[in-house]
Parts: structure tokens; C-alpha cells; sequence
């Protein structure tokens, strides 16, 4: 098997972390990846925001009624904002490939994560 497809293998959805920190460098490594993900006509429309602070990692639990449950353990987020006004009705598309891009790049470096997807 190819190494490519081992590591589609091995990424699974985690929704319960251990309280070990992840390292700043597997964070820089995951934003890398994400910042190298295609959008429709290059428009990027997205901001990475990572959230490290529990006190603002444990509400968000609250932010659906159901599938948050992985956030009262998790010790880190990437929220990826999408902004619709900076392209053509793509940015779901343009978000999901980018966070398909980060969840690889998670199992690849051993981490744990899991996608929720959030609509303001
Ligand atoms: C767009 C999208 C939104 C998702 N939202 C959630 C979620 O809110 N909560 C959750 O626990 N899992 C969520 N998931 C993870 C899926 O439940 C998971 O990918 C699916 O059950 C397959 O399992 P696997 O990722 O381990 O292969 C989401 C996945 C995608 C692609």
C-alpha cells in the first residue's frame, strides 16, 4: 500500500483527547498545510484562528446540541472562518478541502482530531 493511502487509513475521527499539549511546531505544521489548500479561482476565503485557552475551548461544547462533545477535551481548535462575500458561493467546498488538508496533516503527525462543522 502506498503511503498516501496508509495515511487516509489512518485518519479517523478522534472525538477524546489526552491532556498531553501539542507541541507549537505540529500546530505551525498543520496551519502550513491548511494554507496550502486549492480554492476555487485562488480566493482563499478563510482565516485559521487556533484556539489553545480551555476556558475558551470548553463552551464551545455548547455551540450545538449534539457532535461538540469532543471539545471538553481537547487541548487545541483551528477554526476555519469562512467568508462567502470574497468568493462564489464556494467556501463550503473551499473550508472542507482545507480541513481535510489539517486532519491529514493531524494523523500524519500522530494527533488526534475530529471536524464539526459550525454555521453562524
Ligand atoms: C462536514 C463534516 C462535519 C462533521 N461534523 C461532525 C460533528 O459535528 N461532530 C462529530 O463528532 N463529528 C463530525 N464529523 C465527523 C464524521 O462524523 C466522521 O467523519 C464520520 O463518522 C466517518 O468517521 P471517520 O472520520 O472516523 O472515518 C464531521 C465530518 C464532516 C466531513
Amino acid at each position: 500500500m502506498d503511503n498516501f493511502e496508509r495515511l487516509c487509513q489512518k485518519r479517523r475521527s478522534v472525538r477524546k483527547y489526552t491532556s498531553q499539549p501539542i507541541e507549537q511546531e505540529k500546530i505551525d505544521y498543520l496551519l502550513r498545510c491548511a494554507l496550502m489548500s486549492p480554492s476555487a479561482k485562488r480566493t482563499c476565503p478563510w482565516e485559521f484562528i487556533v484556539v489553545r485557552d480551555e476556558a475558551k475551548l470548553r463552551p464551545l461544547t455548547a455551540c450545538r446540541t449534539y457532535g461538540s462533545g469532543m471539545f471538553n477535551t481537547a487541548t487545541a481548535a483551528i477554526v476555519i472562518a469562512l467568508n462567502p462575500t470574497l468568493c462564489d458561493n464556494t467556501w463550503m467546498a473551499d473550508g472542507a478541502i482545507a480541513a481535510e488538508h489539517i486532519l491529514l496533516a493531524a494523523a500524519e503527525q500522530g494527533l488526534g482530531a475530529c471536524e464539526e462543522e459550525m454555521k453562524s
